[in-house]
């Protein structure tokens, strides 16, 4: 399937690790010009090094930038938009994955996983509305099933991340932008979430590998395909999904 991503200018947040570093690579090998970004500024300029050299006839453009500073995410976003000539996709991917029931914890869940996701949209906006562009927003199955982070913020503010998607494709439609969730299942990634935890809480590890009916969890990849596909013109049908990418994890029916 040709997806149309040449050229296309994407800006997506958390890059250097996990679903979004696979996510990167997936646009670039599309021929995107990718602008991403993250806290640690060796990872970004290793990144920049390496996605030069792997990916010559794209662009990928790291950037060193905290988004729960809401006022550099913002000048961040429009620098973007000015150094590529626009927006034609955004992908809100960044969570603090704060899980303990504390004031601190939901603070700072809604701060980054909802604020900072509602902040890159706002900024992008105009730009996407001239491109007719969209909005892929990363929320994850903590959002649809009541699961062993439970009582937290984490799964609580996806779910407002899904609904919030849903209210951005119903208003932004008739101006031709669209906006759709992808919920990650468990995605096993050596250095990121869950080979933390295979590292530090084994007996988790595999009471959680146990509930993948596949028996495995999830790829980076394979949560990559499942954006793409609704960043591109192939989805242009496709608004106010939650595209859920689980191995069929989830037990409660989605109607
Ligand atoms: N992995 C899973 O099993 C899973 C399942 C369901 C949903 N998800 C969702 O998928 C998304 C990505 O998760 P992941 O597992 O790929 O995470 P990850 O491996 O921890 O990678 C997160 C990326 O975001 C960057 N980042 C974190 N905080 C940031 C901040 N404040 N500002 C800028 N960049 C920041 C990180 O780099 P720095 O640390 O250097 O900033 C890194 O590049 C999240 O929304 C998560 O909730 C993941």
């Amino acid at each position: 399937m040709h997806l149309g991503l040449e050229k296309k200018v994407v800006i997506l947040t958390g890059g250097t690790k996990g679903i979004g570093r696979s996510m990167v690579k997936a646009f670039l090998e599309e021929g995107s010009t990718v602008h991403f970004c993250s806290r640690t500024q060796a990872d970004i300029d290793k990144a920049n090094e390496t996605l030069a050299k792997q990916y010559p006839n794209a662009k990928a453009i790291g950037a060193a930038v905290d988004i729960s500073d809401l006022a550099k995410l913002n000048s961040w976003v429009e620098s973007c938009a000015q150094q590529s000539g626009g927006i034609d996709v955004v992908v809100a991917n960044v969570s603090c994955f704060k899980m303990d029931n504390t004031a601190e914890h939901w603070q700072a869940a809604f701060h980054v996983d909802m604020l900072a996701l509602w902040s890159t949209i706002q900024t992008a906006l105009p730009h996407l509305e001239k491109t007719k562009g969209s909005i892929v927003t990363i929320s994850s199955v903590t959002g649809r099933d009541v699961d062993f982070t439970a009582p937290s913020p984490y799964g609580a503010i996806k779910a407002a991340v899904v609904h919030y998607t849903a209210q951005l494709a119903h208003t932004l439609a008739p101006k031709g932008v669209r906006a759709n969730t992808c919920s990650p299942g468990n995605i096993y990634v050596e250095d990121g979430v869950w080979g933390d935890v295979e590292r530090n809480d084994p007996e988790l590890f595999k009471k959680q590998m146990a509930l993948n009916p596949m028996g495995r969890m999830g790829k980076p990849e394979e949560i990559a395909n499942a954006v793409l596909f609704l960043a591109s013109e192939r989805a242009s049908f496709v608004s106010g999904t939650n595209f859920v990418v689980d191995g069929a994890l989830c037990t409660g029916v989605q109607l």
